[in-house]
């Protein structure tokens, strides 16, 4: 395999930077961000070897979003071109993605950032779908073979994140548009703000919200990946820190210091919750919604894939894109849908979207590579 010595320089150290980052002494003052991770062994640290580059690969392919950031993949090595990438049971959301849909699409976003690192250090990675039902362990068949080396700015994958607040209101552009239409085939729909369609579409994230946030067990298993404690944060590695979560300032170091996870079943934190997001519903350049063509594992698997390579192609262009998906996972949220659709219209992402004066550096947390891959 010819990688140019240079850019495999470059890119290791910038995933390397990922893990390492400059500051290695966390201010209790701020909340622990991606760059904060320090270098040390970790406690559950995997027996299986990887090179280099297929270190990077996997490091690159866990920048992925996924819901409450479970990241819910596990990699079989069972050579070094030859992966399985599986679903991990212990990172289910039960209550919220009771069909492991969400599961499938995150799978299917990290299986795209994977094919496009393994791209640019020339190899190609050939990918067949095993499973039948979305509670198999063994999802996708991985298979790495030379290929010719891709340019890929790798920056949009070590860039991207769930942006929050800051949306502009502007509509997205018709040229912006056509480029995040690409990955789609026709299957993404966009409804500028201020239009009858796209307040519908944020007073229904706001009901469902407020629905999902009255759920016992949906607000129980949001509490389970909170990491409020720079300390869980540091000791976990995934789930939603203060950070992730834009409480920033004040508020940020209140949460961190004083407020336990299990606050969050409170009725005045559920309450907050809802008028917070009824705020940024309310924000930006309107909605898309993306659908999928049919529901089987190789349908969300592909979907997650064309998602993750439209948020990519909206980090180049500062466009926030950020999930709402409580319509999706609330019956009555669907029921609305439904009623109001055709029949193959299969919903699989809503999403606001809007321009950003500065994207931000992601924040979110990831766990290291030998954390998720097994032999
Ligand atoms: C299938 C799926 C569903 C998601 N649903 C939501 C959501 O309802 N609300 C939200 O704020 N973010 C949602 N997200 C974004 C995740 O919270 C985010 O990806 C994760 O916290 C990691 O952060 P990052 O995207 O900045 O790397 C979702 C992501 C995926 C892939």
């Amino acid at each position: 395999m010819k990688i140019n010595r240079r850019s495999f320089l470059k890119k290791t150290l910038a995933v390397g930077s990922l893990l390492t980052g400059g500051g290695s002494i966390i201010s209790a003052c701020s909340g622990i961000i991606r760059s904060d991770m320090p270098v040390r062994k970790p406690a559950n640290q995997s027996a299986v070897q990887l090179d280099a580059v297929r270190n990077a690969i996997l490091c690159y392919a866990s920048l992925a979003p996924s819901g409450h950031n479970a990241q819910p993949w596990v990699v079989k090595i069972r050579s070094p071109n030859d992966w399985i990438i599986g679903a991990d049971p212990q990172r289910r959301l039960p209550a919220v993605d009771p069909n492991n849909r969400e599961a499938m699409l995150s799978i299917g976003a990290f299986a795209e950032n994977l094919a496009i690192a393994a791209s640019t250090f020339g190899l190609k990675a050939e990918m067949a779908v095993l499973a039948q039902d979305p509670f198999e362990k063994d999802i996708l068949q991985v298979s790495l073979v030379q290929a010719r080396l891709e340019d890929y700015p790798l920056q949009r994958i070590t860039g991207r994140m769930t942006v929050k607040h800051g949306y502009l209101p502007g509509r997205i552009g018709k040229e912006d548009l056509q480029v995040l239409s690409k990955p789609f085939n026709g299957r993404i729909f966009y409804f500028p703000r201020g239009t009858a369609h796209a307040d519908c579409i944020a007073e229904g994230a706001i009901e469902n919200f407020r629905r999902q946030s009255q759920r016992d067990d949906a607000q129980q298993e949001l509490v389970q990946w909170l990491r409020l404690s720079n300390r869980e944060a540091e000791r976990r590695r995934d789930g939603l820190t203060t950070e992730g979560m834009e409480i920033r300032g004040f508020k940020g170091w209140f949460v961190r210091n004083f407020v336990q996870p299990q606050d969050f079943m409170k009725p005045g934190y559920r309450r907050q919750g809802v008028d917070h997001t009824a705020k940024l519903a309310r924000q930006g350049a309107g909605w898309l919604v993306i659908t999928s063509e049919g529901r089987t594992i190789a349908d969300l698997i592909e979907t997650g894939r064309r998602f993750e390579r439209m948020t990519l192609l909206a980090r180049e262009r500062s466009i926030a894109i950020q999930p709402m998906t409580q319509y999706l996972e609330e019956q009555a949220g669907l029921n609305q849908i439904a009623a109001n659709h055709q029949k193959d219209m299969i919903p699989q992402f809503v999403l606001r979207v809007g321009y950003l004066k500065h994207y931000p550096e992601p924040v979110s947390l990831r766990r290291p590579v030998n954390w998720f891959i097994e032999s």
